[in-house]
C-alpha cells in the first residue's frame, strides 16, 4: 500500500496552492531538489575535477532508470533538451522522398505537428486528421493507412488539450501490419502511465521532463528503436557522438551504435540529475500504481463538475480517460474561470477552448474540493 499523504509531503507547492497544471509546467519535489543541490554543491566546492566519477556515473544511471520507465534498452536512449528536439531528430534524420506522407492529427501540440510541415519543401505532405469530440477515431487513421505512401505516423500518446488518450498499442499494431513508422509525442503521459515501447511497436519517442515527469525544464528523453536506429540519419553531429569520445586527439566518424548518437554535445548536467531523481520517485511508487490514482482522482474531478452543472468536455470513455479534464462553465468564458481559480490559489489554465485540469498522483481530494468550491 502507497502512503500517499508522505509522498504528497514530497511537493511543497501543496502547502500554498491547489496545483493542478501538471499538463502544463510541474513544480518539482523535495526529492528532485536535493538532486540539483547535489549537483550545485559538487559544482561549487570541486568543479569538474571529478566528471568522470560523478557526473558521468549518474548520467549514465539516469539512462538505465529511463530505459525501465519505458521498458526500452539503455542503448535506445538519448536525452535531449525538449520534446520539440527528439521529433526534429525524426523529421530531419529519416531520408525522404518526393510524395511520402506524414499522419497526424489536428489536436496535437504545435511541436508535433511543425517539424513535419518543415518538410513540405522535400515534397513530403502531412496529413492532418480530425479529431472527433476530442479523440481521433482508430477507424480514421486505419482507412488513412491504406494510402502506401504513408511512411510515418507521428501522435500524442494524450491530447494536451482535450486529455484523450491514445490507444498505443492499437496504433502501433496497424503501423505494424503496414510497415509505417510510429513516432510518440510522449510528453503528456509518461510519468503518469505505463509504457511499453517494445509492446507498441514504437520506433520513435520523445518527451521533455517538466510535466508528468515531475522534473525540470529543458531536459527530456529520446527513444529510438534499435531496429529503426540505422533509419535516422543524425543532421547535427558533434564530440560525443562517436565512440572513443573521450579521446580527443583521432579524428573518426564512428558513430555510437546506440541512440547517444544523437547527444552531440555536453549534456544538460544538472537537468539529468533532476530528471533522474524524478524518475526514482516515480519507479518507487510504480507507474501502474500512479496511472491508476490520477484516474481515480480525475474521475473524482469529472463528477464534482457535472454535479455543479460544468460540462465536461474530455472524452473519458473507452479507454479515452486520462489525468487532463478540460470543462467549461455554461456562462463564464474558459479563459476567465482560469484566471478566477489561479486568484483563490488553484492553478489550471485555459487551453483548447476549455479550462484544463491535470492532477497527479500527489494531489488529492482537498485539491479537488478547493477547485471545486472556487468555482
Ligand atoms: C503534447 C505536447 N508536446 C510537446 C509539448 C512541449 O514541447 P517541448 O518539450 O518541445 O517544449 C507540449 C507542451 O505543452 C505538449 O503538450
Amino acid at each position: 500500500m502507497i502512503n500517499w499523504s508522505r509522498t504528497r509531503s514530497y511537493f511543497p507547492v501543496t502547502r500554498e496552492l491547489a496545483y493542478l497544471n501538471h499538463a502544463g509546467v510541474a513544480p518539482i519535489s523535495t526529492r528532485v531538489l536535493e538532486a540539483i543541490e547535489r549537483f550545485t554543491a559538487e559544482a561549487t566546492r570541486f568543479g569538474a575535477l571529478r566528471y568522470a566519477r560523478s557526473y558521468d556515473r549518474e548520467i549514465e544511471r539516469v539512462r538505465d532508470r529511463a530505459a525501465i520507465l519505458l521498458s526500452a534498452q539503455r542503448e535506445e536512449i538519448a536525452f535531449v533538451k525538449n520534446t520539440t528536439e527528439g521529433l526534429g531528430i525524426v523529421a530531419a534524420g529519416l531520408t525522404w522522398n518526393r510524395g511520402d506522407r506524414v499522419v497526424t492529427c489536428n489536436l496535437e501540440y504545435p511541436s508535433n505537428v511543425y517539424p513535419w510541415w518543415q518538410l513540405k519543401s522535400q515534397g513530403v505532405e502531412t496529413v492532418m486528421l480530425a479529431g472527433v469530440d476530442g479523440a481521433l477515431p482508430l477507424d480514421s487513421l486505419e482507412a488513412a493507412l491504406r494510402d502506401p505512401r504513408v511512411r510515418l505516423v507521428s501522435l500524442s500518446s494524450v491530447q494536451f488539450g482535450t486529455g484523450a488518450r491514445t490507444d498505443l498499442a492499437a496504433v502501433g499494431q496497424l503501423c505494424r501490419e503496414r510497415g509505417v513508422l510510429f513516432c510518440v509525442d510522449a510528453i503528456q503521459s509518461l510519468g503518469c502511465f505505463p509504457i511499453d515501447v517494445e509492446a507498441c511497436g514504437i520506433d520513435f519517442l520523445s518527451a521533455d521532463g517538466h510535466k508528468w515527469l515531475l522534473s525540470v525544464e529543458g531536459c527530456g528523453l529520446f527513444f529510438c528503436a534499435r531496429r529503426s536506429l540505422d533509419l535516422l540519419t543524425p543532421r547535427v553531429v558533434g564530440w560525443r557522438s562517436v565512440t572513443d569520445n573521450q579521446d580527443f586527439d583521432r579524428y573518426h566518424m564512428d558513430l555510437q551504435p546506440s541512440a547517444g548518437r544523437f547527444e552531440e554535445g555536453t549534456p544538460n548536467v544538472p537537468g539529468i540529475f533532476a530528471l533522474g531523481a524524478a524518475i526514482d520517485l516515480l519507479l518507487e511508487i510504480g507507474v501502474e500504481l500512479i496511472g491508476a490514482r490520477v484516474l481515480e482522482l480525475s474521475d473524482q474531478l469529472v463528477r464534482g463538475l457535472t454535479e455543479r452543472g460544468a460540462e465536461v468536455l474530455s472524452p473519458r470513455e473507452g479507454g479515452a480517460a486520462s489525468g487532463i479534464v478540460s470543462f467549461q462553465l455554461p456562462h463564464e468564458a474558459p479563459a476567465d474561470t482560469a484566471k478566477r481559480l489561479q486568484a483563490e490559489g488553484v492553478f489550471v489554465i485555459e487551453r483548447r477552448g476549455g479550462v484544463r485540469a491535470s492532477p497527479h498522483f500527489y494531489n488529492d481530494a482537498s485539491d479537488l474540493e478547493r477547485l471545486l468550491k472556487a468555482l
